[in-house]
């Protein structure tokens, strides 16, 4: 079987489940072709690890798999951006990373978390309410796409008028490969410019610093506040750590639960029988919440850099290789689930690696979840829609985005109720 787990198109039509499986049965640790893609150009390749296990080991083993070397995408950053992109948490590797994670943990306080429920829930209802009373809607378009954001800004501590910058920002980092969210800038030279160069960005950190400095005059019970008050070791996050901070939590607290949304209604139309049966008992809504993450991973792929010689899964990695973890397949491991296949929402232990595992474990994790059980109570609430439609998915091998969900809502009780 000819397999190519690289190209984002491949995404497109959607996880690519047989080819995954074969991987995992046949060469566990695979190396990908980087091949060139419309306007982007070919890369050295990669490893491509796809068992629950060795991917958990991967995500667990820093010391042997930096996220600091060569950052965190599959695509290489440019060498004379690298040493911005590392001042972001997400690319840095302990003990670095351990002093600045310890310093937001202290702004995600459950109690902070709790303080929004409220307004997450209603907010989902209302949302859901008003597509339900037109009769139909393209989900994402018309709810699920602006519901993360308006709970992002109260996390944040960021007006909700600005809210279309956010998605604009977003959009511009993660939508590069998809045709209908990119917008490619090329160089003198022609050749186009990766959208995480900090001349890309420049507009998003211009917004950064002016929030950080009305915080400072303005202190507020939002993580912005928490982060340019918080202190390790004596010290305050430097002007540029606060940026790479406000850069990663628009971009991870967003565009994850915005995939993730989508994706647990998308799931739970697919197997109709598990869906009336949540129906009947949302006391299945917390395990319910980690089968529709295992089922849908928000994020399908993580990359690190081997920092020695070493053997993996049969395959033998170089120093300097890029090492790229498919959560999409891990989470389909017939050797970590029973029927992994099958979506069971009382599914337990459910360990699932769509939160990451070991020292980036997922910060956001908590809210994520708050976020999706108010979303889906606000679901289950309302008559169950049908399709109204194909659904259209993000061009990336990075986010499995669902970018159209045309839902309609028949009579009451027509459908699976
Ligand atoms: C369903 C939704 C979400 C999913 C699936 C998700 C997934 C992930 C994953 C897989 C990682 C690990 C990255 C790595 O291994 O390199 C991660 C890290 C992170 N996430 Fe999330 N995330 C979600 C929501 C959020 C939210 C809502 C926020 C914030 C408001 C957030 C903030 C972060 C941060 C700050 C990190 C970096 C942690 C570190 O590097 O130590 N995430 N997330």
């Amino acid at each position: 079987m000819d397999v190519d787990v690289f190209d984002p198109r491949v995404f497109a039509r959607g996880v690519p489940h047989e080819e995954l499986r074969h991987l995992r049965d046949t060469a566990p640790v695979s190396w990908q072709d980087e091949h060139e893609v419309g306007v982007w150009p070919a890369g050295p390749g990669f490893w491509a690890v796809t068992r629950h296990a060795d991917v958990r080991h991967v995500l667990r083993t820093p010391g042997d798999f930096s996220s600091h070397l060569g950052a965190t995408q599959i695509r290489d950053p440019d060498p004379a951006d690298l040493p911005f992109i590392r001042r972001m948490v997400l690319n840095m590797d302990p003990p670095e990373q351990v002093r600045l994670r310890t310093l937001v943990t202290g702004a995600f306080t459950r109690r902070r978390l709790e303080r929004f429920a409220g307004d997450v829930a209603r907010r989902a209802r209302d949302a859901l309410a008003a597509a339900v009373a037109a009769g139909r809607c393209d989900l994402p378009a018309d709810v699920t796409d602006d519901l993360p954001l308006q709970n992002l800004c109260d996390l944040l501590g960021v007006p909700h008028a600005d809210r279309a910058l956010l998605k604009a920002w977003t959009d511009r980092v993660i939508g590069y490969q998809d045709p209908e969210h990119a917008r490619v800038v090329t160089d003198a030279g022609g050749r186009p410019v990766n959208p995480r160069s900090p001349a890309q960005l420049a507009d998003m950190f211009g917004y950064a610093d002016e929030l950080a400095a009305h915080k400072r005059r303005h202190p507020a019970d939002d993580v912005l506040t928490a982060l340019v008050q918080a202190e390790v070791d004596g010290e305050r996050l430097t002007g540029p750590e606060l940026q790479m901070f406000f850069f990663l939590l628009v971009v991870a607290g967003n565009d994850t639960v915005r995939s993730a949304l989508p994706g647990a209604v998308l799931t739970l139309l697919a197997h109709p029988a598990e869906h009336a049966r949540l129906r009947a008992d949302p006391g299945l809504l917390p395990t319910a919440v980690e089968e529709l993450l295992r089922l849908h991973p928000p994020v399908l792929t993580f990359r690190r850099t081997a920092t020695r010689d070493l053997e993996l899964g049969g395959a033998r990695i170089a120093a300097g290789d890029k090492v790229v973890v498919y959560h999409c397949s891990a989470n389909a491991d017939e050797r970590a689930f029973a029927d992994p296949g099958r979506c069971d929402l009382a599914r337990t232990p459910n360990d699932h690696l769509s939160f990451g595992q070991g020292p980036h474990l997922c910060l956001g994790a908590a809210f994520a979840r708050l976020q999706m059980r108010a979303f889906l109570t606000a679901f289950l609430a309302l008559p169950a829609p049908e399709p109204d439609g194909a659904p259209r998915r993000l061009t990336s091998n990075f986010i499995n985005g669902i970018t159209h969900l045309p839902l309609r809502w028949g009579k009451p009780g027509r459908a699976a109720t």
